[in-house]
């Protein structure tokens, strides 16, 4: 089948390289893609969040699968103008994409179906907001509704944070709700409408600095599987979480698919959803593809066309990637930084580097983006996965780059203790 892959980042690379792999891929195009995508597909320069011009190159191609990375053009309903021209797509419409792009909506999906996640209020003003940290007293979280990629969410500690966040976020629809003590996890899914299927665990790294500090990123690194996730816990986010929340959407006449990814909080009581996105987690997809075994591009057209049948299968490894950034990130980035010895870094066993925010500069690959590369590796176990990415991050020559030291720290610790 030709698939047409949309979006540009690391977890698109990631997604190419794993989709190339595929035995049933015939021709595979991406848009825009980037020099690392190019390894595995030939890139078109349209916008992905265009429907129209994602359509037609989609018809032009005879395309028999489209794949949305990014959630810009799910939004934007992509999906749905696919659809609507009997084009297989994998990713939701723009009505189930608003379990990431409103908080408001996944909470009250969750209220009416007894779905377990932090109690909660919806206020459209500041004044009642302050009211509602009155009812929940601090730690409070207090969360401003739409797609706020990571940055609308604050933790406040004292009530003086939390009038702080308050006064930022101004009038508007919010998310005032209850602090839950706990260890995070992911939980990737595969959706197809009624069907869902566990796919994979992971555990990321948001903050900027070593140690967990700074302000939050899109990701600096994660592993996969996450052990804390285990098999049994696992089984009960799948039932008690994503299962029902793929009923009501199908009850709603909202069908979601794609692939759902949940992010946890462990407590005692099990685990309690904190919130919802509609695509891969950027860095985890990088970390997860290299675990999924068998044909990838026929998994994905299964849940596109609402005929996931067969449990997808993961390799009984372990799987880190380190985010190397261009300084300045999360702020401004340095751009145009030349990247040297990829090849070397890809030398080290089981390493994979994906690309995340290169260019073709005149005298070979430069940096455009905040995150730059994100240097996967693949071992039998957590401890020969952390060690060869990092021995692979010391082959690359970025002298404009930065990088964590200390990327599955939790892990390392319980895997020492
Ligand atoms: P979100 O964008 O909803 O994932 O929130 C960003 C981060 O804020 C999460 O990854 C958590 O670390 C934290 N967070 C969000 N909601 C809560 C909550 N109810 N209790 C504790 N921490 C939370
Ligand atoms: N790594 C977090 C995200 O993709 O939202």
């Amino acid at each position: 089948m030709d698939i047409l892959l949309l979006g540009s980042g690391g977890r698109e690379d990631a997604l190419a390289w794993r989709l190339r792999q595929s035995p049933s891929c015939g021709q595979l195009m991406a848009a825009p893609g980037n020099p690392g995508i190019a390894r595995w597909a030939e890139c078109v320069k349209i916008d992905p969040a265009d429907p129209a011009a994602v359509v037609s190159l989609a018809k032009e191609h005879a395309i028999d699968l489209v794949v949305v990375g990014p959630e810009a053009p799910l939004v934007a309903g992509v999906a749905d103008a696919l659809r609507a021209q009997g084009i297989a797509v994998f990713g939701p419409s723009a009505a189930a994409a608003q379990l990431e792009g409103s908080k408001g909506f996944t909470k009250d999906l969750c209220r009416a179906n007894g779905i377990p996640t932090a109690d909660y209020s919806r206020v459209d003003t500041m004044q009642d907001a302050l009211a509602a940290i009155d009812d929940f007293g601090t730690p409070v979280v207090i969360k401003a509704d739409g797609l706020a990629a990571g940055k609308g969410v604050t933790v406040a500690m004292t009530r003086a944070e939390a009038e702080t966040a308050i006064a930022a976020a101004g009038d508007g629809p919010m998310v005032v709700e209850e602090f839950l003590t706990g260890e995070e996890a992911s939980l990737f899914a595969l959706v197809d409408g009624d069907t869902a299927m566990f796919l994979a665990s992971a555990q990321d790294h948001k903050r900027v600095g070593e140690g967990d500090t700074g302000p939050n990123t899109g990701g600096m690194g994660a592993y996969a599987p996450a052990p804390i996730l285990t098999e049994e816990l696992a089984a009960r986010a799948m039932d008690e979480i994503v299962r029902p929340t793929a009923q009501a959407m199908v009850e709603q006449g909202t069908p979601f698919n794609g692939v759902l990814y949940a992010g946890l909080m462990l407590i005692d009581e099990g685990p309690k959803l904190i919130e919802y996105n509609v695509r891969f987690g950027d860095p985890e997809c990088e970390a997860i593809m290299p675990l999924i075994e068998g044909d990838f591009a026929e998994l994905l057209m299964s849940v596109a066309a609402g005929k996931l049948s067969e449990p997808p299968r993961l390799a009984d490894k372990h799987s880190m990637t380190v985010v190397v950034a261009a300084h300045g990130y999360p702020g401004a980035p340095t751009s145009g930084g030349a990247i040297r010895e990829i090849e070397a870094a890809e030398q080290v066993e089981g390493v994979t580097v994906f690309h995340a925010g290169t260019a073709r500069g005149e005298h070979g690959l430069i940096a455009c983006g905040g995150r730059v590369l994100a240097v996967t590796a693949v071992a039998d176990s957590f401890a020969n996965a952390r060690a060869r990415a990092y021995r692979a991050v010391d082959q690359i020559d970025f002298a404009d780059g930065f990088h964590r030291r200390d990327i599955g720290w939790r892990e390392l610790k319980r895997t020492i203790a």
